[in-house]
């Protein structure tokens, strides 16, 4: 986790490194820091987010240079606080650092510098880093970044680094192993960041650096690259970068979730884009015409992911199985990765990932790969490291998700996970003719069905108003809207710290109906067709017990009507796209109720939108 920034050219540093940390902030913001240099190295770093390190900026002297590191941080070495936040300068304060990731052999490292008499005021792992480049660059007599690559041959474990030694001001070496690493490259200045948000409004040329290599960023001399574990010089590879700033910024709205929120009809759409042109033209994804062969003869389908990707992966194994009558398993890719799992030729492994950084779900892939598995990756990030490890895949297109609660990428997920269970059954036969028509026919209005959806936000808002002071939630959906009813609970819990529960509906009788009285808000989902008269007993049932009832029903409906507290509807649709509709209602009476209790949306305590650790 963790963001990193960094600036060497002519312009003032401070206030690129500063808006840059804040643009990098969904990605950790327990603690952040920054060093400039302008003769000496200035460093300042405090606890908290970017806006209280700008605080520590109160004499303008400080703020002078051109030339700078910074980094925001998700603590995994040490509480976050000032001594542990980074930069981490080296024992003769010569040498400061910034690090995402974790090294994972510090502890030995250490204790040979600890021999040395080198000493460390911090529990990171990054300041070991640190002072390994020094004492390789002291005792070798070699230049930093010579000494950077000998210590990182040392290493085990993840990173993407930038460091700068005081003694040649003229460079910053960066490298990455794992954690992501953009350069964005301007007129005689360079930019350095986790994504390349910090400097989209400066340039939009961009070197991404992959595993296993570094740059050496010199004022001077300009750029090289190297391979760290060939030691061999590579030309770097320039991206024209197609982002627009305005993708990163709110747009007049409070929160970056909430105008992610108001964004998906136009997510999907691009979605769509180029794949589903109109309800009467076939679906196009070129990734599944180019291996259709593989899933043609699949045995089995895996998908693997993480938090609400993984709720992704559950409905599609609802919609895979169905329509394509291939047997799927769902898998959580931490567990995965560690339990030796049984993999077949001929299965296909599916991760779904919104960043294409998650420590887990790349570990998993790799371990698919090497047991001989067909790779198809399923991410938001364009050129991220999962979109990179896969056979190949398909990107949802869901535009920058800074909200650290994902909203717009999982709604592009499971869009498009229907809309490869519709071509790649539509191809083997394995869905009726009508069906399928019917569905495209739907889909393809979906926007403006989201549209309708989200113009009850109002309505939503004031259901939202009874909820403030609940202690706890459940929230009940069966079939294809149970993995909704999981997302709907993940969503609250993670930005308003209500407790939460998602459960299959008919499962309530076996443990959570002991928990429903007066107090207790459960949500329902009972949109009509599927289990719809299933799902009013388990109305019934909470009414019995008192519980306070919000539905989610379609247009019409009467039943549950008569028993909720509180209704809200959603268009009349097919099933297989009703849980794409249902799920938008969920994410606002988070958002509201998360909102109304103070509490900070886009930041939630203790989370970070990309998990790069274990
Ligand atoms: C973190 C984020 C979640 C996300 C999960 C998986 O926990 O806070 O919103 O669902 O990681 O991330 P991925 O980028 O792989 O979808």
């Amino acid at each position: 986790m963790c963001g990193i920034v960094g600036y060497i050219g002519n312009k003032p540093v401070y206030d690129i490194l500063i808006n840059g940390l804040k643009k990098l902030e969904y990605r950790g913001y327990d603690s952040a820091g920054i060093m400039l240099y302008d003769k000496t190295s200035v460093i300042k770093k405090s606890k908290g987010k970017v806006a209280d390190l700008e605080s520590l900026f109160t004499n303008k002297e400080d703020k002078k240079g051109s030339v700078g590191i910074g980094h925001t941080r998700w603590a995994t070495h040490g509480p976050p606080n000032q001594i542990n936040s980074h930069p981490h300068v080296s024992n003769s304060g010569e040498i400061s650092l910034v690090h995402n990731g974790i090294i994972e052999n510090y502890h030995s490292i250490k204790s040979v510098l600890l021999k040395k008499g080198y000493v460390f005021e911090s529990d990171t792992d990054s300041e070991v880093l640190v002072n390994l480049i020094e004492d390789i660059k002291k005792s070798k007599k070699i230049k930093l970044g010579k000494a950077v690559y000998y210590a990182l041959k040392q290493v085990v474990g993840a990173y993407a680094i930038a460091v700068f030694d005081s003694t040649n001001p003229n460079e910053i070496v960066t490298a990455k192993l794992g954690s992501p690493l953009a350069i964005g490259i301007g007129k005689s200045e360079y930019y350095i960041g986790s994504d390349p948000s910090p400097f989209l409004e400066f340039t939009k040329r961009c070197i991404y650096l992959n595993d296993h290599e570094m740059a050496i960023i010199n004022l001077k001399k300009g750029l090289t690259l190297r391979e760290i574990k060939e030691d061999s010089i590579l030309d770097p590879f320039i991206e024209e970068l197609e982002h627009d700033i305005e993708e990163v910024e709110k747009g007049g709205y409070d929160h970056f979730m909430l105008k992610e929120i108001f964004e998906q009809p136009q997510s999907i759409k691009d979605t769509f884009r180029g794949r589903l042109i109109s309800a009467s033209t076939p679906i196009k994804i070129s990734s599944i015409e180019k291996h259709f062969d593989k899933f043609k003869s699949a045995k089995r389908i895996i998908f693997i992911s993480c938090g609400t990707s993984w709720h992704a992966g559950l409905l599609a194994e609802y919609y895979f199985e169905e329509l394509l009558r291939i047997p799927v398993e769902v898998e959580y890719a931490s567990e995965f990765r560690y339990r030796n799992p049984i993999i077949n030729k001929g299965d296909i492994v599916i991760p779904i990932s919104q960043s294409g950084e998650t420590a887990d779900t790349l570990a998993a892939i790799k371990m698919a790969k090497e047991k001989g598995a067909f790779l198809y990756g399923i991410c938001n990030v364009v050129g991220s490291t999962i979109a990179r490890e896969t056979h190949t895949g398909v990107y949802t297109h869901a535009g920058s998700e800074i909200g650290v609660a994902s909203t717009k990428a999982f709604s592009c997920q499971i869009s498009l996970l229907l809309l490869m269970a519709l071509d790649i059954g539509k191809r083997l036969g394995t869905i009726e003719e009508s069906r399928y028509k019917r569905v495209i026919k739907e889909l393809a209005i979906i926007p403006q069905i989201l549209e309708k959806v989200l113009s009850k936000s109002k309505h939503i808002e004031n259901v939202s108003e009874n909820f403030l002071d609940a202690a706890n939630f459940l929230y009940l959906g069966r079939g294809y809207q149970f993995p909704i009813a999981l997302e709907g609970a993940l969503k609250l819990k993670e930005i308003s710290y209500i407790h939460a529960e998602g459960y299959p509906a008919a499962e309530m009788k076996h443990g959570p109906i002991a928990l429903i009285d007066e107090s207790m808000p459960i949500v329902v989902i009972a949109t009509k067709k599927g289990h719809y008269h299933k799902i009013v007993s388990n109305v019934l049932e909470i009414k019995a017990r008192g519980g306070q009832i919000i539905a989610i029903v379609s247009e019409g409906d009467t039943e549950i009507k008569k028993l909720a507290d509180h209704v809200i509807e959603i268009p009349n649709c097919d099933e297989l796209i009703a849980p794409i509709l249902a799920n938008i209602p969920l994410q606002l009476l988070s958002y509201y109720i998360a909102n109304k209790k103070g509490c900070n949306v886009d930041q939630p305590r203790n989370l970070a939108k990309s998990v790069t650790v274990e």
